[in-house]
């Protein structure tokens, strides 16, 4: 029997933008732990380079008159969490959110969590391969690193070694969702097989451990 991909199905891997109610739920729950990249764009001038995030782009703020746009080029979605690595009470979300805005809840963000949980780093596909990738995940590690309210950054991965069944009946050819030699470059600990089972399971832990930011005393 074929055997489900992990990867596949979740939004990680969904365009930018594309209605998904976890996605709401953590931007409304904890903007200030997602992180942007966007450019300025004049769509006229843009129209062949086929930007997925493009047609979902709001005007600039001064309204500029030949239509220019800020689209997004790269994110990260995270939220806060009371364990060491990711759960999949950290994967879900209440589906009562909207409705009882106060209720307790041990599923999704957890306010003053130590832990924050990246659920989504994705780069537009045009522009895989350039440098954002590296670009925002060592700028989000420094930002939260900074802002001292957490003692590490943490997430699940796909790695190679533990698919090849996927890759060989042909469920899976895209090596690149397995991502454990990435997050080691830039720091991210990896700490062996996930107990989450969040999209089927399969996932590895990977930590980044926080240091307190220094401070300056005049
Ligand atoms: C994974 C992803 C975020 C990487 O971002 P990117 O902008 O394409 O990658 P970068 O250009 O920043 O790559 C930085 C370096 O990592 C290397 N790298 C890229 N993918 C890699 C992988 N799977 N394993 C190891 N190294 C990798 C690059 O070659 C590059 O090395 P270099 O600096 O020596 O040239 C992006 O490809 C993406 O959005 N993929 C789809 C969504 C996804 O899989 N998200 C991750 C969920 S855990």
């Amino acid at each position: 029997m074929r055997r489900p991909c992990p990867a596949r199905g979740t939004e990680r891997y969904r365009a930018p933008g594309v209605d998904s109610p976890q996605i709401e739920y953590r931007l409304t729950k904890c903007p200030e732990l997602c992180l942007g990249v966007f450019c300025t764009v004049v769509p006229e001038e843009a129209k062949d380079f086929d930007l997925a995030t493009l047609r979902m782009a709001k005007p600039v703020e001064t309204d500029r008159e030949n239509g220019a746009v800020s689209v997004l080029l790269a994110q990260i979605i995270s939220t806060r969490s009371n364990a060491n690595v990711v759960t999949d009470a950290d994967m879900g979300y209440p589906k009562d959110w909207k409705s009882a805005p106060g209720k307790a809840s041990d599923v999704g963000h957890q306010e003053g969590g130590r832990s924050v949980a990246i659920h989504s780093l994705a780069v537009a596909p045009k522009l895989q391969g350039c440098g954002l990738g590296k670009l925002i995940i060592k700028s989000y590690v420094q930002q939260i690193n900074n802002s001292g309210t957490a003692d590490r950054v943490t997430l699940i991965c796909q790695d190679v070694r533990n698919c090849f069944a996927c890759l060989l009946d042909g469920c899976c050819t895209n090596r690149h969702q397995y991502l454990v030699t990435y997050y080691q470059r830039f720091g991210f600990q990896h700490l062996g097989e996930s107990k989450a089972q969040f999209g089927g399971g399969g996932w590895h832990d990977m930590v980044f451990h926080l240091e307190v930011p220094h401070t300056n005393v005049c």
